[in-house]
């Protein structure tokens, strides 16, 4: 029987259980993308609270890929300092550290790109609100080139794995879908074509950082649009990556034009409705020989239990359970198994746009009421 608290290893990482903190943007770092302390001692305290693996905030490799303020970069050498400062707190409490790549294509708007954005194609998305420009081959080229620097640059600086982020509607997700790409040249068309970005990111990552370093991908299962990337188009990215040598898939869905179906689902308040990707990743699951892992919705100990029993699945993956108890493992191993306190409301995202940083809403109004009336 699988155990939440197994010992496992991803390629060369060993971990010390399957419980992951998927990719959080915290909206802690300056407005160039340099980390803060305050960033530093938020990955301390998730490694002290015993989580096997950190997926650091989506972090962007160009600077036209930035999206939210707050975000971090690799995009140059001059955070070097603050990033070994970062994997040396989390190494320093027994933790490890994945730094999430990402480009934001469409995804973002001129105030924070500080450009047009740049997109697969001249199609505006849900949300944002400027028609992107359509890329050249020339700067998919250099975009490519920027995922590999990158790659490069985290594996310098310590990171024990890099994630690429291939969901929610980013440009690796773009490329992908049939609803954002509309191109006719052998970047669109059939999904072979649609894959060829990702691939070309996968392959430059791959020949900068070695064939040992672990190299992770957030993949999208599903649009969860009419005219989106299905699960069967989802599975035959999965089933190449795993041919290429990919050393995990984390299963997500969703993008913020799926409406209910978006990433970060509310009102997840019983068991039924926890593990919204499952399926999803299940079927990747059966077509995959690398480790998988599936975010959305765990709140239960027992769900999550049965996930990797039942389900074949090797690692479960949580956001906002963490912003809300960062020593959520700990508790759980410690045998203290009652849900994750989060309630799904997403009020966490405010405080990251407007207060330097994203943090619990709820659990800080809880504690001022208890202040006032003791
Ligand atoms: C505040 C916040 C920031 C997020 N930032 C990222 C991110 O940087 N990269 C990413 O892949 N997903 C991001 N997500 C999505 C989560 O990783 C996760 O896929 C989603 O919240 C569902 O998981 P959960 O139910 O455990 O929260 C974010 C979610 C929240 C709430
Ligand atoms: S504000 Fe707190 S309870 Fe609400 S989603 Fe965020 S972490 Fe969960």
């Amino acid at each position: 029987m699988a155990d939440l608290f197994d010992k496992t290893n991803i390629g060369e990482m060993t971990l010390q259980n399957r419980l992951v903190r998927s990719a959080t943007w915290e909206g802690m770092c300056d407005q160039d993308g340099r980390p803060t302390e305050k960033l530093i001692n938020c990955y301390r305290d998730l490694a002290k609270g015993g989580v096997g693996l950190i997926v650091t905030g989506y972090t962007f490799v160009r600077p036209e890929g930035k999206q939210m303020p707050g975000k971090m970069g690799i995009h140059t050498d001059a955070f070097a300092d603050e990033m070994m400062a970062m994997t040396r707190a989390v190494h320093d409490e027994g933790g490890k550290i994945c730094i999430q790549l990402v480009h934001a294509g469409g995804q973002t708007d001129s105030r924070n790109a500080r450009r047009q954005p740049l997109a697969p194609s001249a199609v505006q998305t849900e949300q944002f609100p400027e028609v992107p420009q359509e890329l050249s081959k020339e700067e998919i080229a250099d975009i490519v080139h920027a995922f590999g620097d990158a790659a490069g640059r985290a594996k310098s600086y310590d990171f024990d794995a890099v994630q690429l982020h291939g969901a929610h509607g980013y440009l690796i997700n773009q490329f992908l879908s049939p609803h954002t790409n509309k191109r006719t040249d052998e970047y669109g068309g059939g999904i072979e074509n649609r894959c060829r970005f990702l691939f070309e990111v996968y392959r430059k990552i791959r020949e900068i950082v070695g064939s040992d370093y672990p190299v992770l991908i957030k993949l999208t299962g599903s649009d969860f649009l009419e005219d989106g990337l299905n699960n069967e188009e989802a599975v035959y990215a999965a089933k190449k990556l795993s041919e290429e040598g990919v050393d995990a898939i984390e299963v997500s869905g969703g993008t913020p034009a799926s409406g209910e179906q978006s990433p970060a689902r509310t009102k997840i308040n019983r068991p039924e409705k926890e593990a919204y990707n499952l399926e999803l990743a299940k079927n990747i699951r059966k077509a995959v020989n690398c480790p998988v892992m599936v975010v959305g919705g765990f709140r239960s100990y027992e769900v999550a239990d049965k996930t990797i029993n039942e389900n074949g699945i090797d690692y479960i993956s949580m956001s906002r359970p963490f912003i809300r108890e960062p020593d959520l493992a700990n508790r759980w191993k410690r045998g203290d198994t009652a849900p994750a306190k989060c309630i799904s409301c997403n009020s966490c995202f405010l405080p990251g746009i407007k207060e330097g940083g994203i943090y619990c809403v709820v659990e800080k109004k809880l504690r001022e009421k208890k202040q006032e009336s003791s």
